[in-house]
């Protein structure tokens, strides 16, 4: 079959390359002609190695291929997928801008031809955007009917970056929304090779499943957060309280880890949609408020661990390890280290910071600081460390790393290091939740 993705974003591209692999005919449009030429070239235009090597298999065998040429890839595909990005306004909600612009080119296509198109919406939408605003401008501008001349979905992602291949082909489930049955099976059989369970629902309960899922994840994560929290000063550690917890089958181990708190394309900016949607419809969630206002404050946790070991920050040199809003990515969308960042040079400390692939795209963000170009650079003569992303190459730090350090003190954001080897190592510890010892 051909596909036609428009978005080569992480979303799009995994859905590309997931279906590329199933041995369909892939476009890839965007409007980003950097984006387009990367693709073309077999590169991705973020850090994902193993969608990588698959994304260049298909690109040599001429089995996947973008374009800028939206129209016409819309036009030449019977399979149309919109995964462009839903990126917060200030006000929390989404910005559906880039959403309406795809529609408007799909629906010209739509109009021209006279074979029967389906059209998937992935992007993350509020509910009932699907049906009241996607599905007007489709046919409006293609003087069709959805349902009967066109088939409509929602389909959401369920995808964590760092692992974007395995959890397009494996995912948990497989949402398939629909207010039309034709179109359901179609979309059901298309997804026929991948063993996962399948739902079928209807558009409006599509979307919201996708901001049930994120919300729930972000409040398992702003739990352990207060946990932690409160553990710190109880004098216990978090650590082994959450893992007791976890073990509870009804509650599960993952996503329980305390630190800084969720960044990333998707779950702060589908907290705040969600409680916007919300309040538009007259309800006020206090869970949602809750979630945000925790995750605001735990970058200040551990800069409030740093000045009991340091006293005033002013002056000091402070050097801050992992800047992706996660280890193992370079994504810096809604990273804690900006926060983070802004509050200690709020407090006058001299930042210096290190990440081993998001510098980059945090030096867009943030032009100010200082970088360095290792860990060991980033450590030498710093009077403490933050660590803000879980990266591997951080868990392995040791005496050889801290006795770089003017001050061996190590405030663990993302409780990866082991407390009692770092102290092994003639560092002093502080983590988030390690409620322990000298804390
Ligand atoms: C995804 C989802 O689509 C979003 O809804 C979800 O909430 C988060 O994850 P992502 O794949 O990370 O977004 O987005 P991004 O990396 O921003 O890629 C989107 C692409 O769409 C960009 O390359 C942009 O150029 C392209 N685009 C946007 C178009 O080609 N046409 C448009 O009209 C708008
Ligand atoms: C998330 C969802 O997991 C995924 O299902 C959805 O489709 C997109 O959004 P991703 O953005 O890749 O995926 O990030 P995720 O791995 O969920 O982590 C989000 C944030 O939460 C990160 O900043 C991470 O450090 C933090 N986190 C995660 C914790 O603080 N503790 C945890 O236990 C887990």
């Amino acid at each position: 079959m051909k596909i036609c993705i428009i978005g080569a974003g992480y979303v799009g591209l995994a859905t590309g390359v997931m279906f590329g692999k199933l041995g369909h005919e892939v476009v890839v449009a965007d409007i980003d002609k950097i984006r387009v030429k990367s693709v073309n070239s077999g590169s991705l235009p973020f850090y994902e190695p193993p969608l990588e090597r698959e994304l260049r298999r298909l690109v040599d065998s001429d089995q996947l291929v973008a374009t800028t040429d939206v129209q016409d890839a819309v036009e030449d595909a019977q399979v149309i997928f919109i995964c462009v990005q839903t990126p917060s306004l200030t006000s929390g909600r989404i910005d559906i801008g880039p959403v309406k612009a795809a529609c408007k080119i799909i629906a010209k296509a739509l109009g021209k031809s006279n074979r029967r198109k389906m059209v998937v919406m992935k992007s993350t939408v509020v509910p009932s955007t699907t049906d009241s605003v996607v599905k007007p401008i489709l046919e409006r501008y293609s003087g069709k009917k959805a349902g009967k001349d066109f088939g409509l979905c929602m389909n959401p992602e369920f995808l964590q970056e760092g692992s974007a291949l395995k959890d397009s082909m494996e995912p948990s489930r497989i949402v398939v929304g629909s207010d039309d049955k034709r179109a359901s099976r179609e979309l059901m059989d298309l997804y026929r090779p991948i063993k996962s369970k399948k739902i079928q629902t209807d558009l409006r309960s599509a979307e919201m499943i996708k901001y049930a899922s994120n919300t729930f994840l972000a409040t398992k994560i702003s739990y352990s957060n207060e946990i932690a929290n409160m553990c710190l000063r109880f004098g216990i550690d978090s650590q082994s309280v959450l893992e007791a917890v976890g073990m509870d089958p009804r509650i599960g181990p993952l996503f329980l880890k305390p630190g800084l708190g969720f960044g990333g394309s998707c779950l702060p900016k589908d907290v705040k949609a969600l409680k916007d949607k919300a309040s538009q419809e007259g309800y006020s969630s206090k869970l949602l408020a809750a979630l945000v206002a925790i995750n605001n404050q735990q970058p200040s946790e551990s800069v409030r661990l740093l000045e009991k070991a340091l006293g005033s920050l002013e002056g000091k040199r402070v050097a801050v390890l992992g800047l992706a809003f996660k280890g193992g990515v370079d994504d810096t969308r809604e990273t804690r280290a900006l926060p983070l960042v802004i509050e200690l040079l709020g407090k006058r400390a001299q930042v210096i910071a290190f990440d081993p692939m998001a510098m980059a795209n945090f030096i867009k963000l943030m032009p100010s600081i200082r970088y360095a170009p290792s860990i060991a650079e980033c450590l030498r003569d710093a009077d403490g460390c933050i660590i803000q992303a879980d990266w591997p190459e951080f868990k392995k730090l040791g005496k050889k790393e801290f006795s770089l350090m003017r001050r061996p003190i190590v405030v663990d954001g993302r409780r990866c290091l082991d407390p009692e080897k770092v102290k092994r190592a003639g560092a002093r510890y502080f983590g988030i939740g390690y409620g322990l010892a000298e804390q």
